[in-house]
């Protein structure tokens, strides 16, 4: 079964000696990963449990959730387009999630209350770490597409890391004065040492940007840009130089022209699979309260991509 409906749901543990217990919710939803990444992990701890992937309506989320919960489910990772309306249809909000404007991750209590949490952020924290041994904390960072929902939630974790440099670079320039405003704020709610006054915007077009990414030490790519083996780089790529991270949060194809040509220019590079596996296992530790079974999780998620 690739996915379920709403409907679908009241059956889906009647009569079943291997219940589902968790679950991934967007729309569409049938080419998530989620179940790969997470069913290796609740086998790999014995869990008699089963992840599923449920298709839910734009609109229709909190009833989703209700449903859901009524049916045995116990915790729900959410997708695309659901994020936003996901956090709207949660009890509690995570206060950093809040800020992100995005919940990507639904954990219950014991009356089925729920709070929401997103792993997107501190993911990307735990992926820096292990593809470059640095904390995000330690650099000069630029974001290319932030104001995406992933760039969003790297920028904001930037924040709370307290990097140094932050600069968020769009396509719609429109879309960032906000996301700039909302992160300004954040940091004196939170009364945060960092870049509050060195967060810089700029349009991915605007001649600075060449200057901006030389000024940087970890470059991330957040657009949808390389998604496509034939798209370009999101930005020329000659800029890079050989003192750059450069992390692509695309993972699939696993090098992106930009990660291709980076490597040329003698940059470290690194895809966003350890973004898709550090956010999954944060989401585990939430609903389980242990740590996640990482190397099952890695070794499903990489059987999925070569299947
Ligand atoms: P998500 O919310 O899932 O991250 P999204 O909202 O579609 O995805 O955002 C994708 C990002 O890719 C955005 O920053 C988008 O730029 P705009 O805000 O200008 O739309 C960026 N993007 C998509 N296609 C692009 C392109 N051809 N060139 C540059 N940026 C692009």
């Amino acid at each position: 079964m690739k996915y379920f409906t709403l409907d679908q749901l009241d059956s889906i543990n009647v009569n079943r000696e291997h219940p589902a217990r968790y679950a991934v919710i967007g729309k569409p939803v049938a080419h998530s990963l989620s179940p790969q990444l997470h069913q290796p992990a609740l086998d790999a701890l014995a869990l008699n449990a089963r992840y599923i992937r449920v298709e839910v309506e734009p609109g229709q989320v909190s009833t989703a959730f209700d449903k859901m919960y009524a049916a045995g489910i116990r915790g729900i990772n959410v997708t695309v387009p659901h994020k936003l309306e996901a956090l709207e249809s949660c009890q509690t909000v995570d206060p950093v999630a809040k800020s992100m404007g995005a919940v990507n991750t639904i954990v219950f209590d014991s009356n089925g209350l729920r709070t929401g949490f997103n792993t997107d952020g501190p993911g990307f924290t735990r992926a820096i770490r292990e593809d470059f041994g640095v904390d995000p904390g330690d650099l000069k960072v630029i974001i290319i597409g932030a104001g995406g929902g992933a760039g969003r939630a790297i920028a904001t974790q930037c924040i709370v890391e307290n990097c140094s440099q932050l600069i968020l670079a769009n396509r719609t320039i429109e879309k960032l004065a906000p996301i700039k405003e909302e992160l300004i704020s954040m940091a004196h709610r939170d009364v945060l040492e960092g870049p509050r006054d060195r967060i810089e915007i700029l349009a991915l077009d605007d001649p600075a940007l060449e200057e901006a990414i030389a000024a940087s030490e970890l470059i991330v790519n957040t657009t949808s840009v390389g998604l496509k083996p034939i798209d370009p780089s999101p930005f020329p790529s000659r800029w890079v130089e050989p003192h750059h991270l450069v992390y692509d949060t695309i993972y699939n194809p696993s090098k992106t022209r930009l990660l291709r040509d980076s490597e040329m220019q003698g940059a470290r590079i690194a895809n966003g699979l350890s973004l898709l596996l550090h956010q999954g296992a944060l989401s585990f530790e939430y609903w389980l309260n242990c740590d996640a079974p990482l190397e099952a999780m890695r070794q499903g998620v990489k059987n999925a991509l070569k299947g």
